[in-house]
């Protein structure tokens, strides 16, 4: 579904505060399956999950989406792709102030059919938040909004859902939780989900460790 070969990013390229974020990474992700980006703050995850998601263009090295080659598509195009295969989850979670909870989770589907209503009223009962669904996102805390977001990327079953330190704002348990409903909802997306927190990743069918911008073996970094 993804193949990423000999991928390099830099930020500020050329300048005195030039980063290396990504060195060299080649991964094949396959559709379906559960991944974990799992390394330490700074190490790159956001940088890769913005690459793949093709929010930000590599420096150097090629990203496939199916057999297309992302590098090259328009603007409009990927925003097209982002919209119709795509689902984000940021540790942001972007909500829109003057509309309430409910309203905010069908906004990638722009509809209130009853069936998008009734699986957003669905998500947003396992998430523990049906009796806050007519209020407004201000009137929620930190964790209840990130929960919202969650239900959000959902309501449109995305193909790939890229997952970015979701669970920062939340309890351990609601964590857990969290990341059950996601695994629930996401009917055969690929999940994709950046974390410095392995004990999230426990369904992950594969965890790939990144380390100073380079994808390492387990061996290597010693756990
Ligand atoms: N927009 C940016 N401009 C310059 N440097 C950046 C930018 N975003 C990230 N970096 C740097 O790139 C490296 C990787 O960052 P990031 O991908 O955010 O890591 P992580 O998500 O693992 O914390 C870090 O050294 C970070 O400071
Ligand atoms: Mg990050």
């Amino acid at each position: 579904m993804f193949k990423i070969n000999n991928v390099n990013l830099i930020y500020d390229l050329k300048k005195e505060s030039q980063t290396y974020a990504l060195k060299g990474i080649s991964l094949k992700l396959e559709k379906e399956k559960f991944y974990g980006i799992l390394g330490p703050s700074g190490s790159g995850k956001s940088s890769l999950l913005y690459i793949l998601s093709a929010l930000k263009k590599p420096t150097s090295g090629e990203v496939y989406y199916h057999e297309q080659l992302l590098n090259n598509i328009g603007n409009e195009k990927l925003a097209q792709l982002r919209k119709q295969d795509f689902g984000f989850i940021f540790q942001k979670h972007f909500l829109i102030n003057y509309l309430n909870i409910l309203q905010n989770v069908l906004v990638p589907v722009n509809s209130s059919e009853v069936k998008y209503v009734n699986r957003a009223k669905t998500i947003l009962n396992e998430l523990g938040l049906s009796a806050h669904i007519y209020k407004k996102p201000y009137q929620l805390s930190g964790g209840q909004c990130q929960r919202v977001a969650i239900a959000r990327a959902l309501i449109n079953h995305p193909k790939v859902i890229f997952a970015d330190e979701i669970t920062a704002s939340l309890d351990h348990k609601s964590a857990k939780k969290a990341m059950k409903v996601i695994d629930k909802y996401r009917d055969g997306a690929t999940l994709i989900v950046v974390t410095h927190d392995p004990s999230i990743l426990k369904e992950a069918d594969e965890i790939i460790h990144i380390w100073d911008g380079e994808v390492k073996d387990k061996k290597e970094i010693g756990d």
